[in-house]
């Protein structure tokens, strides 16, 4: 049982403007189930914090868009396969409100692990969304999806919004949560939304944040070889392009590259054809695994 001050809307200290905190969804569903009535779009962003451009870009995007946005910040414990990375994820709620209520995001949803599973973390089926969780980042992160299907899922229950803003940095967790949401008949409108860099070319991404200065240069020629890779594609074939942007990025010895892959851009599996294609790879550095892709 949940104590009342829980329930209870609250207000961040050195509030700069009104929006407003919640911890749990009661009055927060409560409020956009008014807002909806009332023919109101409902734009939501779930996050896990240590907000940066990339976050905001959505904030904006849905602001753009939407009458009411509404922002998640929740470290989901059931989509890290590796637990050293959940420990040592960083957590930065002072600096992301600040941030957000620049943005003029209206409402923030912090959920504690309790309120997001009061019954443990086991109970979810999730849905059948085919071998797209298996494959790419599925393949190397093992239960990964499952636990953002999980999370993504019960979020949506919370908040219950018109309009859900995802990242295409993380496409292949776009699609799978396009197709959960559909096979669920949410009636909820998907947006994906263009990745945002730094200015060297980097994915703008909160594990930038455990990259030193020269790694940080060293991760810029991951997006020199999309670039690479883009300025070829109508002249050589998928598995020549592949070899190319291996050895391309072979060329930075601190790079443990994960995979590269090219594949259909609608079910991200190997095609013989030559067009609707996206270039996706996975690359550490520094112990910081860094994800990112081109559509060609
Ligand atoms: P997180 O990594 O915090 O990302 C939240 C959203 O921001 C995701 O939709 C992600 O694709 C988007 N995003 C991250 N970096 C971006 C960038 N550089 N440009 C544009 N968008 C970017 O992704 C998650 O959290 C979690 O898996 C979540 C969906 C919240 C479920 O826990």
């Amino acid at each position: 049982m949940l104590a009342i001050a829980e329930l209870k809307p609250f207000k961040l200290k050195n509030s700069l403007n009104t929006m407003i905190s919640y911890k749990s969804s009661f009055y927060l569903k409560k409020k956009i189930d008014r807002l909806k009535a009332e023919g109101n779009k409902i734009g939501f962003i779930p996050t896990m914090g240590a907000l940066h451009q990339g976050h905001i870009s959505l904030i904006e995007e849905a602001k753009e868009e939407c009458d009411f946005v509404v922002c998640s910040i929740f470290v989901n414990p059931t989509q890290f396969n590796n637990p050293e990375d959940l420990v040592k994820y960083p957590r930065t709620l002072k600096a992301d409100s600040i941030l957000l209520k620049e943005a003029k995001c209206d409402f923030l949803f912090l959920p504690s692990v309790k309120t997001m599973y009061p019954n443990g973390t086991a109970e979810f089926k999730a849905p059948e969304v085919g071998e797209i969780v298996n494959v790419l980042e599925g393949e190397h992160r093992p239960g990964h999806f499952e636990g953002v299907m999980q999370v993504v899922s019960l979020l949506l229950d919370h908040v219950n919004p018109s309009h859900l803003y995802m990242g295409l940095k993380d496409f292949q967790q776009f699609a799978i949560c396009s197709k959960m949401v559909a096979l669920q008949k949410r009636p909820i409108q998907m947006r994906g939304i263009p990745t945002v860099r730094e200015k060297n070319g980097v994915a703008m991404s909160s594990r930038n944040a455990r990259l030193s200065a020269p790694e940080r240069n060293k991760a810029s020629l991951i997006f020199e070889t999309l670039k690479l890779i883009e300025s070829e594609k109508d002249k050589l074939s998928s598995s020549q392009l592949k070899v190319l942007a291996l050895q391309n990025l072979q060329k930075e010895k601190a790079f443990t590259i994960e995979y590269i892959e090219i594949v259909d851009k609608e079910s991200l599996m190997p095609t013989s054809k030559q067009t609707n294609l996206i270039f996706l790879c996975a690359v550490w550095l520094g112990g910081v695994r860094l994800i990112d892709n081109m559509i060609l």
